[in-house]
């Protein structure tokens, strides 16, 4: 477990987190692909790219490194780049998205990964996997959510390609349908998690392998608050849980609370817009 050092001393964290981002200047509601996405209620562009813009200045504050990747035209939910792929150390493995309306971002993002020094680690093509949006560090293990997105078979690839113990959990509520979506580990060795959005079996294994778990409200889980990005000691996550915000600062960690209302409409909030590079420097 890592212990946290007393604010103003040299900071725990061994190396400076890169993050991967995507301005959202194509960005909009074209397709419906889960229960979020309604055509009828689309986006403001505007204000979309306003509550972009605060994420981005939020986390330029933060000890971290934000590159950006050019959006395409056409790509509308490039803007999520968890969902380009899974980086650890200087490998990428990318995607293998399950909508025909999302696999042309594949390209670009494993394109400019490769530009900036990845290794890139194709799946075979017959097994989805959508990245870091399914799959997080927790400890030592990888939990990696399957069903609406990624298949538990791509689950295997990715541990042997990555060399790491992977925990894979079923999602059974479709609004929670990527593992960020409803679970967040924390440096402390806790995890934020919305237990609901697990079936009864993937809930026991969260249980057994993370004993300090932080129950999110259904009222908040809603406001996918349970979508954070998490540097050290800072979270950044959606408006709409002060009972989260609460127990987060009480175990110390400062809150950033940002608007997300235009991306939620899409079904994605602040983790969603961001992908490690990498999640993790080793297994
Ligand atoms: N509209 C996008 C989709 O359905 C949202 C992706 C959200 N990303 C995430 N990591 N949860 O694929």
């Amino acid at each position: 477990m890592i212990r946290w050092a007393p604010i103003g001393s040299s900071k725990l964290s061994i190396f400076m987190r890169e993050l991967l981002l995507c301005p959202p200047d194509y960005y909009g509601i074209e397709y419906e692909i889960n229960p979020w996405m309604s055509r009828a209620r689309g986006a403001e562009a505007p204000l979309a790219q306003k509550q972009w813009k605060d994420l981005h200045a939020t986390l330029s504050k933060l000890e971290c490194k934000i590159h950006l990747i050019t959006p395409q035209p056409k790509l509308p939910d490039m803007v999520f780049t968890a969902n380009a792929g899974l980086t650890v150390g200087k490998k990428f493995i990318p995607s293998n998205f399950r909508h025909k309306e999302r696999a042309g971002e594949a390209p670009h993002f494993a394109r400019w990964m490769e530009e900036h020094g990845y290794e890139i680690s194709w799946l075979p093509e017959n097994l989805y996997f959508e990245g870091e949006g399914d799959a997080l560090f927790g400890g030592d293990a990888l939990f990696c959510g399957y069903k609406f997105r990624s298949d538990i078979q791509s689950h295997r690839a990715v541990a042997d390609m990555l060399g790491c113990l992977v925990i894979s959990v079923e999602l059974v509520d479709p609004r929670f349908y990527h593992l960020d979506t409803c679970f967040c580990p924390l440096p402390d060795g806790a995890a934020v998690w919305f237990p609901a959005a697990f079936d009864e079996y993937g809930q026991r294994a969260i249980r057994e392998h993370i004993s300090d778990l932080i129950d999110v409200l259904p009222e908040e889980a809603v406001h996918f608050c349970s979508n954070a990005v998490v540097l050290d000691r800072d979270i950044v996550l959606p408006e709409g849980a002060p009972t989260l915000v609460a127990a987060l600062r009480e175990r110390g960690y400062r809150c950033h609370e940002l608007p997300m209302s235009e991306f939620l409409k899409a079904g994605g909030a602040c983790k969603c817009l961001v992908m490690f590079m990498p999640q993790r420097q080793a297994c």
